[in-house]
């Protein structure tokens, strides 16, 4: 029987492999994007109660109003908009769920999505599944700004959605407000809608975090996709929301009710209610991952290795040109046999990367003792 793939040049991830590889060889794996710490131990108490004595049904397909409200209450705090909790938020099974959600109701075959590379995989997928067609605006190192002249050869009649992500993974840079008002000024006049994915929200350092919910008239035509995975050090429970304009959350929620209908209701129960008791957790996860980043470059600032800046993200991109000659996959690989660190080639994010760079990404959610052992075998090189 032969398939005919709609993904044929997708495979294992790269996530996937490396961490494998690292398992296989007993390597200190900061590959994969996800905390080796517990999260908050009430977040814990209040699920376990959740599950033993609360519901355990299907929640309404927009998610629990409890969580819909602390959602909403959060918003308006940090970030000062209004937001309906009835009509424009809706909780989601990850952010992934949102992103595939919004793009899949939204695009159309034959319309063109802008998307700023190096990318997030999820979005090439979700495009090319939705029969849509990438264009890509390519950011380089090291600080990854958009080129806003490339971004406004990109646009033509068949421009419908921009995809937008800051902080940014993999590289760890954010947009100002600048940005999102250069990207406002080229899209007002046309038919364009932007989904901007802020898992990364609440780990910025430095000035406050930007965002699309700051933006008044780009909020009005933006999907503005959240993580709790991200923000609670929980990313196996694979809870998000997405904040839109009740029109496009209308189309959005016809696809996600059927695709998940609605997440764990437990565990949507116990976020809402540390939401409304611990209101201060988000706040102060900035200065929480800005230790560790600090740990993490501090340890590294004698090796050979060129850090680049990190303003945002739990991801620390190093050079390692004055190292080695390899391509990034096959140092990465190298890495894991000889020094016993897994990282991320930075190439894979890419559709095509600039051909002469030489990144990997680190992940620095992680205890500082692993941070540490990491850099001093990293600095052996
Ligand atoms: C940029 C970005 N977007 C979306 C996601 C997916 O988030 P979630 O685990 O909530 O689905 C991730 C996870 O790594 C991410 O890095």
């Amino acid at each position: 029987m032969t398939i005919a793939s709609k993904l044929p040049d997708v495979g294992t991830t790269i996530f996937t492999k490396m961490s494998a590889l690292a398992a296989e060889k007993g390597a200190i794996n900061l590959s994969q994007g996800f905390p080796d710490f517990r999260p908050d131990e009430r977040l814990l108490t209040r699920a376990s109660e959740a599950l033993l004595n609360g519901n355990n049904q299907y929640s309404p397909m927009t998610g629990l109003p409890a969580l819909r409200g602390a959602i909403a209450e959060l918003i308006a705090r940090h970030y000062g908009r209004d937001v309906s909790p009835v009509d424009e938020i809706t909780v989601t099974s990850g952010a992934s769920e949102a992103i595939f959600d919004a793009i899949t109701a939204l695009v159309h075959q034959g319309d063109e999505v802008i998307l700023f590379d190096p990318a997030y995989d999820l979005y090439e997928s979700a495009i090319i599944l939705a029969g849509g067609v990438c264009r890509r605006v390519t950011l380089t190192a090291p600080d990854f700004r958009p080129d806003w002249q490339v971004f406004a050869s990109l646009l033509t009649d068949k421009t419908r959605l921009v995809l937008i992500n800051t902080p940014h993974n993999p590289t760890g840079s954010c947009w100002t407000t600048g940005d999102l008002e250069l990207l406002w000024q080229a899209i007002k006049s046309r038919d364009i809608y932007v989904l901007s994915d802020e898992v990364y929200e609440f780990i910025h350092f430095g000035e406050s975090a930007v965002s699309v919910h700051k933006h008044a008239k780009l909020s009005e035509r933006s999907l503005v996709v959240s993580s709790f995975g991200k923000s609670f050090h929980l990313t196996g429970w694979k809870v998000g929301y997405v904040v839109a304009p009740t029109e496009l959350m209308v189309e959005l929620r016809k696809v996600h009710q059927y695709v998940t209908f609605c997440t764990a209701t437990p565990l949507q129960q116990a976020l809402a209610e540390h939401l409304e008791q611990a209101p201060e957790s988000s706040a102060e996860l900035a200065a929480f991952y800005q230790k560790k980043r600090d740990v993490l470059r501090n340890a590294l600032a004698d090796s050979r290795f060129t850090l680049l800046p990190c303003d945002g993200t739990y991801f620390q991109l190093l050079d390692y040109r004055d190292i080695s000659d390899l391509d990034d996959v096959a140092f990465c690989e190298w890495l894991i046999d000889e020094v016993g660190v897994a990282a991320i080639p930075v190439s894979v994010f890419y559709q095509q990367a600039p051909k002469d760079q030489r990144l990997i990404r680190l992940c620095f959610a992680k205890e500082e003792e692993t941070l540490i052992e990491a850099a001093q075998r990293l600095s052996r090189l």
